[in-house]
């Protein structure tokens, strides 16, 4: 695993494999990124013209090595591209995250690196600490040792000596953060042969116990004497019967109560309205929402956060048998509500319905659900960003700025109510599926139905952001990335630091 540490020390005198500076793209061309100036004079000020002659520009995602200057101590040294540069004033942190995680990923093998990129603030400190663990992730549990390259080992944070009391706690901060998301990413990464619901849910319930969390799980028998008719539906076709975990933190000092709802299908086939070969090959990620759920719950205990979060998983495995539900089926969902389920692919929905029912029933300020729900918000909204539906518009902005500020790119949605007539059902209360067009937004409304008015409820859809199925970029790894964890922790965050939006709302509640 890697670690993070600060020092105050020259980055020319330190002796590490690696030292890691920034460059920019300036007014005249490539510029040196503060933090870089110890290093520069070791080349006797011609670095900038060496970097250009290489064919740096200074664009977010460069990354060059270069032989050491013979008077540092270092191995060698690695520029990384920062953006455009900024003249007066700290660097963005999501820049910062970036351009750590760039370097993080061009440094994989090596043992010890010192990061001497513009750590000028305690902010700074902990966006580079956060993108250099996140950019180090690899996933190789299933390779066999010999083909795995270690992330890096040890990195050096250079930074100014203010502060470090400060600069020591956002490190601390930034890699329970970057742990924990990585931990999401493991779990979307795992296979469904080894991940299914009673997996996950053991997982949930010995990293709880480290970690003081209280975790209830509901097995195949409880639910079905519950009557949670829409996780047992969706999971009585798989030969791996389905679970309902709850995963809670509680503070003494909590004002707040956050709800967090995953959808955790450990392995999507579309069930009988099976899917065909080209959309079934990466369905593990289907359990992305619960993934993030359960890392951001973990991460709110570690960070000791005076809020009350409750994680619900709801963990089923959808596939086509004999005793899978079938298209035409009407399943009585938690609360009394029946469903006729037109098609067993829109599944998310109806396992996130029973656990919203189930949520609300503890009274939480808040309730934020999570899934990878339609391929019609991948459609809409490409590989990089989330949809955000609410029922409160306020609630949403607060989704939308935690998310900005956490450094996920995420875009509100409109939950039309005129579409709710395309699911209609002839013989239920609603049906799971209908009119194709706006899908993402369907399947959104088909959730509101299932929270109480005046609850305060965003439904996040990250069906394109949760796997990257092209090339790494930034601190962003091929497969599971762990969307939407860091706007669940900031949510967390936002609800320790302040009551739900008691900011805005202007006494609403
Ligand atoms: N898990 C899928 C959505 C999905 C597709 C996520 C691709 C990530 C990548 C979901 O269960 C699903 O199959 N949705 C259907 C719903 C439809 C049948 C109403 C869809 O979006 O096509
Ligand atoms: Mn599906
Ligand atoms: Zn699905």
């Amino acid at each position: 695993m890697t670690t993070v540490s600060i020092s105050t020390a020259p980055a020319a005198a330190l002796r590490t494999d690696a030292v890691v500076i920034g460059v920019a793209k300036g007014p005249k061309g490539l510029a040196l990124a503060p933090g870089a100036e110890d290093v520069a004079l070791a080349y006797d000020g011609d670095l900038v013209e060496l970097l250009r002659a290489l064919g740096m520009t200074g664009a977010e995602g460069e990354a060059l090595r270069l032989p050491a200057p013979a008077s540092a101590k270092a191995g060698f040294v690695l520029a990384v591209g920062l953006g455009d540069a900024v003249d007066d004033g700290p660097y963005d942190a999501e820049a910062l995250r970036r351009a750590a995680g760039v370097a993080a990923r061009a440094l994989s093998g090596i043992d010890t690196a010192a990061v001497a990129l513009p750590a000028l603030s305690v902010d700074a400190v902990e966006a580079l600490t956060l993108g250099s663990v996140l950019g180090a992730y690899a996933f190789s549990a299933y390779r066999a040792s010999a083909d795995r390259t270690a992330p890096v080992g040890e990195l050096l944070v250079l930074t100014a000596p203010e502060g470090r009391t400060a600069a020591v706690a956002a490190v601390t901060r930034a890699e329970v953060i970057g742990q924990e998301l990585n931990r999401a990413r493991d779990l979307v990464n795992m296979p469904g042969n080894d991940l299914y619901p009673e997996s996950f849910s053991a997982m949930v319930q010995s990293v709880g116990q480290t970690y003081g969390l209280q975790v209830e799980v509901l097995d195949e028998t409880a639910l079905a004497d519950g009557s949670f008719g829409g996780i047992v539906g969706v999971g009585q076709g798989s030969a791996s019967p389905p679970r309902l975990v709850r995963i809670a933190h509680t503070h003494p000092e909590a004002r707040t109560h956050l709800a967090f709802v995953g959808k955790g299908i450990t392995y999507d086939s579309g069930g009988i309205s099976l899917k065909p070969v080209g959309f079934n090959e990466i369905m593990k990620r289907d359990m992305s929402g619960a993934a993030a759920v359960f890392a951001a719950v973990v991460a709110a205990a570690r960070l000791g956060l005076p809020v009350n979060v409750t994680g619900w998983l709801a963990l089923a495995e959808n596939m086509p048998s004999g005793s899978a539900v079938r298209p035409g089926d009407v399943l009585r969902m938690y609360g009394g509500r029946t469903v006729e389920v037109l098609n067993t692919d829109a599944e998310g929905r109806l396992v996130l319905a029973d656990a919203l029912v189930r949520a609300s029933e503890d009274t939480p300020d808040a309730i934020v659900d999570v899934a990878t729900l339609t391929a019609a918000m991948k459609m809409a909204l490409g590989h990089r960003i989330f949809g955000v539906m609410s029922n409160d518009d306020a609630f949403r902005d607060c989704v939308l700025d935690a998310a900005r500020r956490a450094g996920e790119e995420a875009w509100p949605m409109p939950l039309p109510a005129q579409l709710l007539t395309g699911l209609a059902s002839q013989v239920a209360d609603i049906a799971n599926s209908g009119e194709r067009m706006g899908g993402g937004l369907a399947a959104g409304l088909f959730l509101q139905e299932f929270v109480p008015t005046g609850l305060p409820w965003a439904h996040l859809d990250i069906a394109g952001p949760a796997f990257n199925e092209g090339s790494p970029y930034g601190y962003t790894p091929r497969g599971g990335t762990g969307s939407a964890v860091r706007t669940l922790i900031a949510l967390a965050q936002d609800a320790a630091d302040r009551p739900p939006h008691a900011a805005d709302a202007g006494g609403q509640r």
